[in-house]
């Protein structure tokens, strides 16, 4: 795609990865992403962020594009770190030889540590710092642990436009740059597996920092984030509200069931299970591990008031994309939600109490679980459905509290 004058003068210059599936080797993009990235000319010309190194040859076509033969780049700011934003950056000093490099103080600490380098011509720039290009400036509110803790935000108060990186992002390679040229639904829901697979653990953080942009009265036209969509007009504050709702995670009256089985039986508890919950008018998801991906997995429990765990007894263990699932979302830090473990054995049969420990180590409010011998019995079957009307119990009780 060519560059996009979004402003006179402010340019998107990003490329389009139409087709990346595998997002920072752990997550999925199903729709593939986008890496935004901006020129600002001025009298000084300001590139704001990179793109991934495979992108290097769409970033130089696009600046030569938008710039005229006897300009050059003078700033770079450098809003984060992570490959995908600062992977030209090494190729990009080379090549423009920019007078200043500005970055957030973790991210001098970064950049130091991912590049090794010796001249470059860094600045610092804390939350407050102010730099001028001629007829704008630019202040920068450092962001840190959204997602990284090198991350800020660029304010160009002249154009009322926010270079927010990743946050308010969503991986969606598209031909339209604008959110109110999309289709809303598939928007949010792309927001809501960005969020819920990348900055889900930093829910506080981000309630912290969005009342603190509150509290600084940014007058904000664009919201520009470095993947996917970006926002202008009325849609600044609708995506502000957005985050707040998903950081404070107001669960749903939904339950999500994964599983892994060996032999079925721990797919028909499961199945039992999920019959209690919707006789009790819960939403139902059921996941096996072998046909979903942890990250899938993540966004559906993201909103969800319950998750259920399941797994035969493997080895005095459970099954392996089972203990995957487990990590990742104990690193994710899903909160406010009820838990409940079930699963078959052959003859040690500490499945449930491994179960159990990980619900009870991701806080969850535990329900009691059922563990069935071999093959589920007809009455095996009745207390995987009273386990899932125990569980609409719960969930009511949640939130009707
Ligand atoms: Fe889009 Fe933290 O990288």
């Amino acid at each position: 795609m060519k560059p996009l004058e979004i402003k006179s003068g402010v340019f998107w210059i990003g490329a389009i990865d139409w087709n990346r599936r595998n997002f920072h080797g752990y997550s999925k993009a199903h729709k593939g992403t986008t890496y935004n990235n901006f020129l600002i000319k001025d009298e000084k010309i300001a590139l704001v962020d990179t793109v991934p190194e495979e992108f290097w040859g769409t970033l130089q076509c696009n600046i030569a594009h938008t710039l005229d033969k006897e300009e050059k780049i003078d700033y770079f700011i450098i809003n984060h770190l992570e490959p995908d934003h600062a992977g030209c950056l090494a190729l990009a000093v080379e090549k423009y030889r920019p007078e200043k490099i500005y970055t957030s103080p973790m991210g001098q600490k970064a950049m130091q540590t991912y590049f090794h380098y010796e001249d470059w011509p860094v600045e610092v720039v804390p939350t407050g710092a102010e730099i001028s290009l001629g007829k704008r400036t630019l202040t920068f509110v450092e962001t840190r642990m959204l997602h990284w803790p090198d991350a800020m935000l660029t304010y160009c108060p002249e154009e009322k436009i926010a270079f927010t990186n990743d946050a308010f992002g969503q991986n969606w390679a598209t031909s339209e740059r604008w959110a109110d040229e999309v289709e809303r639904f598939t928007l949010e829901d792309l927001m809501k597996q960005y969020y819920a697979n990348i900055l889900l653990p930093f829910s506080p953080i981000v309630l912290k920092t969005l009342k603190a942009l509150g509290e600084m009265n940014l007058d904000i036209e664009m919201i520009c984030p470095d993947h996917g969509l970006m926002f202008r007009g009325d849609d600044c504050k609708w995506v502000m509200e957005k985050y707040i709702e998903f950081a404070q995670q107001k669960p749903k009256n939904k339950a999500v069931i994964v599983f892994d089985t060996m032999w079925h039986s721990t797919e028909k508890m499961a199945l039992a299970v999920a019959t209690g919950l919707a006789d009790a008018g819960v939403s139902v998801r059921v996941m096996d591990m072998k046909n979903n991906h942890h990250s899938d997995v993540m966004s559906e429990i993201f909103d969800a008031a319950a998750v259920v765990i399941g797994s035969p007894t493997h080895n005095n263990g459970i099954l392996p994309l089972m203990a995957d699932m487990l990590t990742y979302m104990k690193g994710l830090r899903p909160q406010n939600k009820v838990g409940a473990a079930i699963g078959s054995f052959g003859w040690s049969g500490e499945c449930i109490k491994i179960l159990t420990q990980w619900l009870e180590d991701m806080k969850m409010e535990v329900v009691p679980p059922v563990k069935v011998k071999n093959a589920p019995t007809h009455d095996d079957l009745r207390q995987c459905y009273e386990q899932g009307q125990a569980i609409a119990e719960a969930i009511k009780a949640k939130l009707d509290g």
